[in-house]
């Protein structure tokens, strides 16, 4: 990547793309600013840390390329193989992470305090649209007592997790669901990085974007259907926490619609909102 680039867009960090170069070595993490709404505050200093650490990770700026078109992109510090079937996985995703280990009390970043616990560290937790397996699988790696599960509504991308757990000894109950729909059981936390990219924003490079499935992209409704049929269905089973990414744009609309159905905002970190379900059960 061009340094130029690379300084114009650490100044403002927006939808990441990945662009690999004819020779599929060079990843650039292009930013574009449009028209859209700051992120809310809370949550800045750590995601400021996390940005520092990422955009300074060599490893990540330039996946290898393990045959003609399969990858392995680093996420949280572990190999994950993406293939064109599942979205590269973005560093802004992180955040998800960092969220879920704040949670359950436990530190994610050196000198950054633990907080309070809110769940215990056996917690029980689904990644919904889980792509390459990246956030669940991770989170059983940092998370080994957490019983986690992951659904998405590609039998493809279902099958490149099901690899990364196995390369990473990740145990995860899959499933193939739309959404909630053919998912079973009972949930701590439920955790999404759904498509909320709307086609119609003009500071998207598209043709950026097209080696990615659409599937894994774009939503309709301004990007937000999705998340808002999770937030119905979430909230239906009552399901303590909601932990989602979105463009920040997104999040105030995102907020709103959650509030109406009795989910309130903990924190917002860059792309990632923690919501929780009122009355939530406490620990001891
Ligand atoms: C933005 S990608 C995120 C992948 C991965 N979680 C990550 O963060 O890199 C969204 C994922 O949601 C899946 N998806 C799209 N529509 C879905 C639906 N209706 N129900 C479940 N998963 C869906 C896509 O197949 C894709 O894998």
């Amino acid at each position: 990547m061009k340094e130029d680039s690379l300084q114009k867009n650490n100044s403002r960090r927006v939808l990441t793309e990945p662009v690999f170069s004819d020779a599929g070595l060079e990843f650039s993490s292009t930013s574009y600013a449009g028209p859209r709404a700051e992120p809310p505050l809370r949550g800045e200093p750590v995601r400021a840390v996390r940005n520092i650490r990422v955009e300074n990770s060599n490893r990540f700026m330039h996946p290898r390329k393990t045959s003609s078109d399969t990858r392995l992109v680093d996420f949280y510090g572990r190999d994950f193989v993406v293939t064109p079937d599942v979205l590269i996985p973005r560093p802004e995703t992180e955040m998800i992470i960092d969220a879920v280990l704040s949670l359950v009390g436990k530190p994610y970043l050196p000198g950054v305090k633990p907080s309070k616990p809110k769940l215990p560290q056996d917690c029980r937790i689904l990644d919904v649209g889980t792509g390459s397996g990246c956030v669940a699988i991770t989170l059983k790696k940092e998370l080994p007592e957490a019983e986690v599960s992951a659904s998405d509504v590609s039998k493809e991308a279902l099958g490149v997790a099901r690899e990364n757990a196995k390369n990473l000894g990740a145990d995860i109950d899959f499933a193939k669901s739309d959404l909630l729909d053919d998912v079973e059981g009972e949930f701590d936390i439920v955790v999404a990085n759904l498509p909320y990219v709307d086609a119609d924003w003009d500071w998207i490079d598209k043709e950026a974007l097209a080696a990615e499935p659409a599937l894994a992209l774009y939503a309709e409704d301004g990007g937000l259907a999705l998340i808002k049929k999770l937030i119905r269905q979430v909230s239906e089973r009552e399901i303590p926490y909601l932990i989602l990414e979105a463009d920040p744009c997104q999040h105030g609309q995102i907020i709103k619609y959650a509030n109406a159905r009795d989910y309130q905002l903990l924190e917002s970190r860059g792309f990632c909102l923690v919501l929780r379900f009122k009355p939530v059960p406490r620990i001891e």
